[in-house]
């Protein structure tokens, strides 16, 4: 089916989603929506969360989507199971498929979470990996200035090094042998954290496993692309629409030129 898939996120992080779809679905074409005027997303409400998560597929059911992929992990994890009552394209969330994978990969049934501050607080990965494996304990850590870190671009620089060293301390202590990249922008952080956690620590990037996900629902659903072609990439944004395309161009393998501004509070 030739339509396009819709991807959404609190703001630019949920491009690390887009870049796996891609890999994995390069026929597809996307309409991406980031909410870079509302973000960020990872110390609101629930209610806030659920309000703001509603307007955006509104507007992406507006461009005749046949899937949702909710990018954010903070929209999954508050928003995600209320949402699904009501849908009528299947939705794929990045919190389920990368709890599946933490569950599979841990032998020492010690798996960290790091996630913002509402991902942890809601324990939907821990309620999850624990669905698939009871006998693993998940120690979740909020890491909140991760994201201004990767959005000024510090990727390789000693403070996300001793940023890193700070908020990780704890999980090291707890010998996880699996770490969760809960965050639409940590598998950004990827290098930092496999240096600091060493190589016997597995990292889940979320956003790879979610579009394996999508891949699955398509086709289980009918909804594959039907030919072989160039995609379309479509991106939208409620704010700031030159940075937007600064870090699109940095993180997506494409050049993003065109971006459209929205009011989503119309939706
Ligand atoms: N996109 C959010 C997430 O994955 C991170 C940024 C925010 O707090 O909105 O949870």
């Amino acid at each position: 089916m030739d339509a396009p898939i819709g991807v959404f996120d609190s703001g630019v992080g949920g491009l690390t989603v887009v870049r796996e779809i891609m890999r994995q679905l390069p026929s597809e074409d996307v309409i991406y929506f980031g909410d870079t005027a509302r973000v960020p997303y990872g110390s609101k409400s629930k209610q806030t969360v659920l309000k703001y998560s509603k307007q955006i597929v509104r507007f992406l059911m507006t461009k005749k989507v046949k899937a949702i992929v909710v990018a954010c992990n903070t929209a999954s994890a508050l928003a995600l199971e209320d949402m699904r009552t009501d849908m009528e394209v299947p939705v794929v969330g990045v919190v389920r498929p990368g709890a599946k994978m933490a569950a599979e990969k841990s032998k020492t049934k010690s798996v960290g979470i790091i996630a913002t501050e509402g991902t942890v607080k809601s324990g939907i990965y821990t309620e999850y990996i624990r669905q698939i494996d009871s006998d693993v304990t998940v120690i979740g850590k909020a890491c909140p200035l991760f994201v201004p870190l990767v959005e000024e671009g510090l990727i390789e620089d000693r403070i996300t090094d001793d940023m890193v060293d700070r908020y990780l301390s704890e999980l090291k202590a707890y010998n996880v042998d699996v770490l969760v990249l809960g965050c639409t922008h940590y598998p950004l952080l990827a290098n930092p954290i496999q240096r600091y956690m060493g190589e016997n620590v597995t990292l889940v990037n979320p956003a790879y496993e979610t579009a394996k996900e999508l891949k699955n629902i398509l086709r289980e659903n009918g909804l594959v692309c039907s030919k072989d072609k160039s995609p379309v990439y479509d991106f939208y944004v409620s704010d700031g629409v030159d940075k937007f395309k600064s870090f699109a161009n940095s993180v997506l393998p494409i050049h993003v030129d065109g971006v459209n501004i929205i009011d989503i509070e119309s939706y």
